[in-house]
């Protein structure tokens, strides 16, 4: 089991799958993108699968979550994913994506046991998406989240980051959009985590303003019909439900303290936390021929050193040397 000195117990594993990405979004990479990792450093498909089936065979993980960078170029994924769902006991299987080529890979991934996707769409507007994204895609995300229902890798779930005079204006457009598609929309607060260092607090769009503007449109109620449990999301049910939107306010409202997630970056380093510090090397040990239990056992003690939380408040905070895009979001 992965349990940390708090008493957290690590049950969701996300793993990035590659630290490149086919959109620059402005929260996350320059326009010019970032040096990616050589492919060498990268763990291959075999050694990407065999941690997994560490985690999920001997250190009690029952959900796997894929993610990137952009997950969806990573030419082995529909055979990852196929293997993931080979073991015992199954994982829950998702993917966390920006959408791009869902459209072709929805129904090969939903037959391979892919569970379910959430994929970030920020804009309703072609014209705000080349600006906050720098690629003219945003045709190809809205096709992805279609094939992705239509494949039945539901709930689907959009993630929209909120930018102040950038797209701040969309949060009841895009909800009434989400609404009347079926999806289940998540607004995230920007955090501390792009490879520009440009974060700071003012510019952040907090969790009260995003309730404030939907409350102009739509009456939130806080949804007690499900238990949030260690989700990030606080969930409020639209009109009364049973749609409902969601608010992850990573920053003003933390919910480090039920935090059940474990990461694996696309170089086989295991991260305790988001804004970890420090990470604990899997991939040279298993390079160097460790046993799956040598591996499981550096694993456990990487998880008992989280921290108690992200300490974005502390003066004493330092973003991650990681952005986001290597991390695995
Ligand atoms: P669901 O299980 O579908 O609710 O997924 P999720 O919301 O946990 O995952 P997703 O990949 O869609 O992430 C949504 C947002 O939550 C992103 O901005 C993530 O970076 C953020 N997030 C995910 N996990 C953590 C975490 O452990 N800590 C913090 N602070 N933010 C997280
Ligand atoms: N802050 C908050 N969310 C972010 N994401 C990427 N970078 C950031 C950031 N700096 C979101 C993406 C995606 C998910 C993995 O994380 O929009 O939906
Ligand atoms: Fe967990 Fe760290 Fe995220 Fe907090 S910031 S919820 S401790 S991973």
């Amino acid at each position: 089991m992965l349990r940390d000195s708090f008493g957290r117990v690590a049950t969701d594993l996300r793993v990035s799958l590659t630290d490149k990405c086919n959109l620059r979004c402005t929260y996350c990479m320059p326009p010019e993108g970032l040096d990616w990792l050589p492919n060498a450093q990268l763990l291959t498909a075999d050694e990407i699968v065999r941690l997994v089936t560490i985690g999920v065979e001997r250190l009690g993980i029952t959900e796997v979550r894929y993610t990137g960078g952009e997950p969806l170029i990573r030419r082995e994924l529909v055979d990852i994913v196929a293997r993931t769902a080979a073991l015992t006991p199954r994982p829950q299987i998702s993917l966390t994506t920006n959408g791009i080529g869902l459209a072709r890979l929805a129904e090969p991934l939903a037959a391979a046991g892919l569970d379910r996707v959430n994929v970030s769409l920020d804009t309703l507007d072609p014209d705000t998406f080349k600006r906050l994204a720098y690629r003219d895609r945003h045709a190809d995300v809205i096709a992805g989240l279609a094939a992705a229902d239509e494949a039945g890798l539901r709930p689907v779930k959009v993630n929209a980051v909120l930018m102040r005079d950038l797209n701040d204006h969309e949060a009841v457009p895009l909800l009434r959009w989400c609404l009347d598609q079926g999806y289940e929309l998540r607004f995230i607060e920007q955090m501390p985590l792009d490879a520009q260092h440009g974060w700071t607090r003012e510019g952040m769009v907090t969790a009260d303003e995003i309730l404030d503007r939907l409350s102009s449109a739509f009456d939130l109620t806080v949804d007690d019909i499900e238990e949030r449990g260690s989700a990030p999301a606080e969930r409020f049910l639209v009109d009364g439900g049973p749609a409902r939107v969601g608010v992850i306010g990573s920053v003003t409202r933390p919910f480090c303290g039920s935090c059940d997630r474990v990461r694996l970056t696309a170089d086989g380093q295991v991260r305790n936390c988001l804004f970890a510090t420090e990470e604990s090397d899997l991939k040279t040990r298993m390079r160097a021929g460790a046993s799956d239990e040598e591996l499981a056992e550096r694993w456990v003690a990487a998880v008992a050193r989280k921290r108690a939380g992200h300490g974005i408040d502390d003066p004493s905070f330092l973003q991650p040397a990681r952005p986001m895009s290597a991390i695995g979001g």
